[in-house]
């Protein structure tokens, strides 16, 4: 290192404080990435849909006759009255305003007193579409319809979580666990991102499921690739058989910015991280654990409530009291512990995330008096 050289400084307070950078992202990052919507076991038959929230907007997934996925915003294409709630089956989406309805590809079918309107032409209305993206058998979406593949955001993810999961094509959830956090989504996105707190703050994560010293994450595409070895069998936190096929006794960990991260834990076991920001200061954060059908259920809502009593229990605390922190007149942004060398130390990931989250909002510098 040259002595010029100075250490990278973490983002400044505003961009976790200030609620215009919020709405910024909401018409930027929020609607121009790929968020998660839903799994494809949620689309069993046609007419299933679920409706699902991205940067603010309703939207609603919907299998086709056919047996297509679609997606769209959750909005009527009469007078705006919201079309869906929830889940279910339907074989029309009917609005509940006046009842227009539309078929499953989005054209609309019919409407109360529509054919006396001289000129009205029905072939022109049609539910807006959202652009989706099956991957590994998750439903994700994105507002930008010139999006590029998810493929290309995120290289080699697809292959690698195929090769972890081998029951990936028949999962299903099994369990969902879901928290508040007063916190900007980003503080909370970052403590995933990172495992230099681990040993300190998570002691079952780190002596009952992985060994802490060997956790590294690196940078893949726009994907943030977690790796390390596995706690000694005689000290998982539950049972697993380490020989069921090639990665049954493996750790590692896929967040794809930037609100979505795949875990697999030892035996296989696939849990998902979602994040969904309310506002500025507020972030529901959902933990989807994912079975198939040699699962024991058991045992997985078991570890779902161990990993919600430990883990998430414990960054609730850190990421709200960095909140605070954050709304401190007395913080200075401080410099990242970058490692050239990377592992567990180090925040390299945490300097690639913020450049990131630079990139995707721009914010007007204060004016020089
Ligand atoms: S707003 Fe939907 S039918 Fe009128
Ligand atoms: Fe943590």
């Amino acid at each position: 290192m040259t002595t010029s050289e100075k250490p990278v400084r973490s983002l400044e307070a505003k961009y976790y404080t200030d609620p215009s950078v919020f709405r910024a992202e909401q018409y930027g990052v929020m609607a121009n990435t790929w968020q998660y919507a839903g799994h494809q076991s949620q689309l069993k038959h046609p007419g299933d849909y679920f409706c699902f929230e991205i940067a603010g907007e309703s939207l609603f997934c919907i299998q086709t006759n056919e047996g297509q996925t679609k997606a769209y915003y959750n909005v009527c294409q009469h007078r705006a009255h919201q079309l869906l709630a929830g889940e279910g089956n339907t074989t029309l989406v009917v609005c509940p305003y006046h009842a227009w309805s539309y078929e499953l590809t989005g054209e609309l079918r019919a409407g109360p007193n529509i054919k006396s309107v001289p000129g009205f032409d029905k072939s022109e209305i049609c539910l807006s579409e959202v652009r989706i993206e099956i991957f590994c058998g998750f439903i994700f979406a994105n507002l930008d319809p010139l999006a590029k593949p998810m493929n290309e955001w995120f290289p080699d993810v697809e292959q690698e979580l195929s090769a972890f999961v081998p029951q990936l094509q028949d999962l299903y959830a099994v369990e969902w666990v879901s928290v508040v956090e007063r916190c900007n989504w980003k503080v909370s996105v970052e403590n995933y991102s990172e495992c230099y707190h681990c040993q300190l703050n998570h002691p079952t994560f780190s002596s009952g499921i992985v060994k802490a010293k060997t956790y590294d994450i690196q940078p893949q595409g726009y994907c943030l690739r977690h790796t390390t070895e596995c706690q000694n069998l005689d000290k998982m936190s539950y049972p697993i058989d380490v020989n069921a096929n090639e990665f049954a006794g493996h750790y590692s960990s896929w967040f794809l910015w930037p609100m979505m991260s795949f875990q697999v834990y030892p035996g296989n076991v696939l849990n998902t991280y979602h994040w969904r920001p309310i506002d500025h200061e507020t972030v529901m954060v959902h933990r989807g654990w994912f079975g198939s059908s040699d699962t024991d259920e058991a045992i997985l809502r078991d570890l779902a409530q161990q990993d919600r009593n430990t883990t998430v229990e414990e960054d609730i605390h850190i990421v709200e009291s960095v909140q605070r922190g954050l709304n401190s007149r007395g913080y200075v942004p401080g410099p990242l512990v970058v490692d050239p060398n990377s592992g567990v130390q180090s925040e390299h990931s945490i300097k690639a995330l913020q450049q990131w989250m630079r990139e995707s909002v721009s914010i007007e510098q204060p004016r020089q008096s």
